[in-house]
Parts: structure tokens; sequence; C-alpha cells
């Protein structure tokens, strides 16, 4: 049997994923949206290119109804709203909030046995929303942002010192926002440190440009936020996870005094399999690394309290 993933939210994050789940040949692909005709006629035409794609996956898109979800293996939740300039991940709590407890009830209904990848900001409270939503088990609930802010850490370091991106391997830990923690020391070119290799000080200003990367984005977008980066951190976690890859992926997993951290989503090295989070990878951090990602943890339990007192 073909192996299913839905993705809701119709828009520029979802539709680019559900995509490239089709023409990476991953899974039949259902996108559903509260918008009507709109994830039908993606739907349609992402069918479309498929000859010339050269894909067999089948791909619907469904306004408001969750039956088509039926059985999914993982599903992408990327409803929302995405940030405008001048607003932070933090300023769309109150309205994503609420859009994920709806969507999650309906997934969790149809789809009870799936893994859900949470997309939708601000990412680390929006996966509480989900795990107590879902009442899913922790590992069935995992975040994309490190991925992401991780492949943005990748690419300016092949950038500044003119390598394949394939040769860079990064981690960025803590939680999806400004006080996020890329871990220079963990980070190689081809195995060489990247400490090495780069000065300290355009280090420093990789590190700043990685994380303010999705603001530098959303400053020349102006319309919206990132979404092919986006995109393609969710499809590299749902193919470690349909494909059982075993994968080691810095994602926002829930914490049970891992780091130190209790009880909170946060970016931290997972490996990722058919059981989704299988494991939290501990790497040994050096003082200045524990305390920004304390920090940046820190962050994200503010985040979960103001939820709750929005809730009341
Ligand atoms: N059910 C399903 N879809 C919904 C719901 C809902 N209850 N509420 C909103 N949506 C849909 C919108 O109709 C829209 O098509 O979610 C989609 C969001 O798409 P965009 O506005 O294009 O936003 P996008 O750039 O895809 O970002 C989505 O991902 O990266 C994060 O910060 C970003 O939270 C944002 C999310």
């Amino acid at each position: 049997m073909r192996k299913k993933v839905t993705v809701i939210g119709a828009g520029n994050v979802g539709a680019t994923a559900a995509m490239r789940v089709a023409e990476k040949g991953l899974a039949d692909v259902v996108l559903v949206d509260v918008l009507e005709g709109v994830p039908a006629g993606k739907a349609l035409d992402i069918a479309e290119a498929a000859p010339i794609e050269k894909h067999d996956c089948r791909i619907i898109g469904c306004t408001n109804q969750y039956a088509d979800a039926k059985d999914s293996d993982v599903v992408i939740i990327t409803a929302g709203i995405p940030r405008k300039p001048g607003m932070s991940r933090d300023d769309l709590l109150a309205t994503n909030m609420g859009i994920m407890k709806t969507v999650v009830k309906e997934v969790a209904a149809v789809a009870p046995n799936a893994i859900l990848i949470v997309v939708s900001n601000p990412l680390d409270a929006m996966c509480h929303v989900a795990f107590e939503a879902s009442g899913f088990p922790k590992e069935r609930v995992v975040g994309m942002a490190g991925v992401l802010d991780s492949a943005r850490f990748r690419a300016f370091i092949a950038m500044e010192v003119n390598v394949s991106v394939e040769n860079i391997h990064a981690f960025v830990l803590g939680g999806h926002g400004d006080t996020m923690v890329p871990i220079s020391r963990y980070s190689t070119v081809a195995g060489i440190p990247v400490t090495e290799l780069i000065a300290p000080d355009r280090l420093a200003a990789i590190e700043k440009r990685t994380r303010e990367g999705g603001a530098e984005i959303v400053g020349l977008l102006k319309t919206g936020s990132a979404y092919y980066a986006p995109a393609s951190g969710a499809v590299e976690m749902t193919e470690a996870i349909l494909k059982d890859k075993k994968k080691i992926l810095p994602c926002a997993a829930y914490l049970e005094g891992e780091y130190g951290i209790n009880n909170l989503f946060v970016g931290v090295p997972v490996k990722l399999g058919d059981r989704g989070v299988e494991e939290i990878i501990e790497i040994k951090l050096d003082d200045k690394e524990r305390k920004a990602l304390q920090h940046s943890a820190d962050t994200v339990k503010k985040l979960v309290e103001d939820m709750k007192r929005l809730s009341k």
C-alpha cells in the first residue's frame, strides 16, 4: 500500500511541501484548507505536472473536510497566518493557537496513528498545542524548525567558504526564534570544524544572519514569510519517517529532562524513523552553549504560559 501524507494549509508552505512530497514519489497527498477551491485547484495543478515530473503519486485537495485524510502516515501542519514585516513569530500566537487546536482535533479523529509534523509559527508553542489537542504520545508530535535553521546556517557557511552545500554539516538548537543557538563547534566542512576555517568575527556574523534568516526573507517578500526552505525542511523529515531512515536531524521535540529542560518542546538533535522521534540525542555543550539553550527554552516556556493565559 502506498503511504499517505496529509498537508493542512494549502498556502505557500503547504502547497510547496505537497508538491515536493509528490515529486519525490514519497506518498499520496491530501491537501486541506479552509479556502474554497484553492486546495483542489493546487492539487489538480500538481497532478497535471506529474507526467512531466514522472511520478504516480495521487494528490487531491479538500476544503474543510478530513475524511480523505483517514489513516495518513504523516500529517504536515502549516495552517495559520504567516508573518508580515515588523512582526515576530510570537505575534502570531493567539490566531495560530486557535487554528492549530481545531485542525489537530480533526486530524487526530481520522488519523489516530499519524505522526504530526508542525510547521506553523510560533513553532515550539504550536507543538505544545498539537501535543495537547491530539493526545498523541510525545514521539509522534515533532516540530520543523531546526532543519530549516540549520539549512540556512549551512547555506551561509557554504557561501562563505565557497564549497558545495553537501559538504556542510551544521546544528542549530533551541527555540525557532531570535534566541536559537547555532552550534558552530559541531558544524563542519567535510569533517573540518568551521571554527578552524572561518575567522571568529565572520562566524559570528554568519550565526547572526542565521538567527535572523526568517526576518531577512520577510523583509524582502513584504507580503509573507519564507516557504521554499521551510517546505524542504518538512519534506526531509517526512522522508526520514516514511523510509524509517533513523536520520539525525535537529527538530522540536518534547523534552523530559534531556538537556536539563522539562516538559517543553525545544529544538534538539533527534533520531527520526517510522516511530517518529525515536531518540533524543544529547550532545555535550559547553557552558556558553548550555546557557544560550536554557535562555532559548525560557522564551518558549514564556510563550506556553502566555497561551495558558489566553485560553482562560
Ligand atoms: N484549516 C486549514 N487551513 C487553514 C486554517 C484552518 N483552520 N486556517 C488557515 N488556513 C490556511 C489558510 O487559508 C492559508 O491557505 O493556512 C494557509 C496558510 O498559508 P499562507 O498564508 O500562504 O502561509 P504560509 O507562508 O504557508 O505559512 C504557514 O507556516 O512557516 C509558517 O509562519 C508560517 O505560521 C505560518 C505557516
